[in-house]
């Protein structure tokens, strides 16, 4: 029974699976700092044109939906999947907000809800990385894609290109335990641009071209860097209940890892995504 336990957590932890609090934390720190300016950068890559239908997989909250939705104002079909209903939720409350018509809808990437064919474009930001099959998953996006249709996908370079991420992940490890370590590892895989461009054209996708994107991210301190970045993660229960002690000794050896990339107004450092667009060719 314990096992079981265990292996839901390690499951949720490594699927990136958030709850709560989570995915408004997730909205208000994480999506204005990179997740929109990548979805912006996705948009701007692809020029998706009115008239078609666009799917956004593994949507969380919705930003790339949104971002195309609002740019393309009428005109398009704009259907964001997750399979996180609390995430969906907080995707369907911003787009009312906005006046954006977005269709939300549960699903597991691996098995996408959609007859052949049927999209101009697929997008996927930073959702590959966290799919038990991600080799299924291209294949998938491939068979839904029409002839000529486009994917778009961001994936975060390994942790060796995102400095302050391997930093927050060993202090978590250290101080936390094991699994609170590869939560905080999870969204950078050891894939580098051969291995993507492989796995793109082995799922049948042509005409690829993959570009890096650093971003410079900054916090007011090292100690909001922790807060900010386990609030909006599957990290968040346990970080809440951690006693102060622990707490503050992490806080310290954060504080003392993360001086190179200090300065007057608290920490900034660079993180690195990759940028894939892809034809199912005609
Ligand atoms: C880091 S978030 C990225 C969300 C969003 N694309 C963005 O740019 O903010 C990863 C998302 O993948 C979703 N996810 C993980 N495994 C999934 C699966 N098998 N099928 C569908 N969604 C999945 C999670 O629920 C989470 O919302």
């Amino acid at each position: 029974m314990k096992e079981d336990i265990m292996n839901d957590a390690n499951s949720e932890i490594q699927t990136w699976q958030i709850s709560g609090n989570s995915p408004a934390a997730y909205e208000r720190y994480l999506v204005p700092g990179f997740f929109k300016p990548w979805a912006e950068t996705l948009t701007a890559y692809t020029s998706p044109t009115s008239g078609g239908e666009i799917l956004d997989v593994a949507c969380g909250t919705g930003i790339v939906a949104r971002t195309v939705a609002s740019t393309l104002k009428n005109g398009a079909r704009v259907i964001g999947l997750d399979n996180n209903r609390e995430m969906l939720n907080k995707a369907s409350e911003l787009s009312e907000k906005a006046g954006l018509e977005i269709d939300w809808q549960q699903g597991h990437a691996d098995q996408l809800p959609y007859e052949n064919d049927r999209f101009d474009y697929v997008f996927c930001q930073q959702g590959m990385q966290f799919f038990p099959e991600p080799q299924q998953v291209l294949k998938e996006m491939h068979r839904v894609l029409k002839p000529g249709g486009r994917l778009a996908l961001n994936i975060m370079r390994s942790i060796r290109h995102n400095p302050a991420f391997k930093i927050l992940s060993d202090e978590l490890e250290k101080h936390v335990g094991e699994n609170a370590g590869s939560m905080m590892r999870a969204p950078f895989p050891e894939w580098d641009q051969k291995k993507i461009r492989n796995m793109v054209e082995d799922a049948g996708f042509r005409d690829i071209s993959l570009h890096l994107e650093i971003i410079s991210m900054r916090f007011p301190s090292s100690e909001e860097f922790l807060r900010r970045e386990a609030a909006s993660s599957p990290l968040a229960g346990e970080m809440e209940s951690l006693a102060g002690e622990t707490r503050n000794k992490l806080i310290d050896h954060l504080h003392e890892s993360l001086e190179p990339y200090q300065d007057d107004k608290g920490v900034v450092f660079p993180m690195e995504t990759m940028m894939i667009i892809a034809e199912k060719q005609g």
